[in-house]
């Protein structure tokens, strides 16, 4: 299975924890690593080279860090320009159809500040709602989230825990051992990659 990371992070220079979460992730040949910021700094998207890159795909994964308990502006003005009517969705656009999507979150609130009786009131699997609809909408198979809570406050044993769960994650991807069904089951990847790992 060929992977695709679209990657928005727009301070990536100021980054502490995507910095180590995406090194030497374009290390094999079947996850492409695609940082958005640094290919559209002037959000000028080229549409035909997305759609290109999409179709070369089996898998697409939206990482981000959570900025207003949303993505990043890039990656809206990105779904806006290239997932068109008659491409990714309506009665002939099919060209997402059956393919994987997940998103790969970083928050700076920790776990238990996002449930419904807690500080953020909803959990970020709900506020991720928008995106998952979408890719619905684009006839994909929609997974649980990768999610790094807490990243104002992690060390870095903990984000080197997640580098490793993440990489794991990739890898079963990229070599057919990942269990579409099994995975959800869980509220969140970590989870599902964890108890494989055991
Ligand atoms: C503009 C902005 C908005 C943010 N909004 C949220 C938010 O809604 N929820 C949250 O948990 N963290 C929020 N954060 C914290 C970021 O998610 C956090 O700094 C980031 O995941 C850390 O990753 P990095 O070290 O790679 O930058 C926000 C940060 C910025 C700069």
């Amino acid at each position: 299975m060929k992977v695709l990371i679209l990657f928005a992070h727009p301070a990536f220079h100021k980054s502490n924890v995507n910095k180590v979460m995406v090194d030497g992730l374009s290390a094999t040949d079947s996850v492409t690593f695609h940082d958005l910021y640094q290919a559209y700094p002037d959000f000028d998207i080229d549409i035909e080279r997305e759609q290109e890159l999409l179709s070369q795909h089996d898998c697409v994964i939206f990482h981000y860090p959570f900025f207003w308990y949303s993505n990043p502006a890039l990656l809206k003005e990105w779904q806006d320009l290239v997932l068109t009517h008659g491409w990714a969705f309506g009665s002939k656009g099919n060209m997402l159809k059956g393919k994987l999507f997940f998103t790969a979150i970083t928050a700076g609130g920790p776990k238990a500040s996002y449930t419904n009786d807690s500080f953020n009131g909803y959990t970020i699997q709900q506020l991720i709602a928008p995106l998952l609809q979408s890719a619905m909408l684009c006839k994909m198979i929609t997974l649980p989230p990768f999610i790094v809570y807490g990243t104002h406050a992690i060390e870095l044993p903990e984000v080197m825990k997640q580098k490793r769960i993440y990489s794991e994650l990739l890898r079963q991807l990229a070599e057919d051992e990942f269990e579409v069904e099994a995975a959800l089951e869980y509220e969140d990847l970590n989870d599902y990659i964890t108890h494989k790992m055991k």
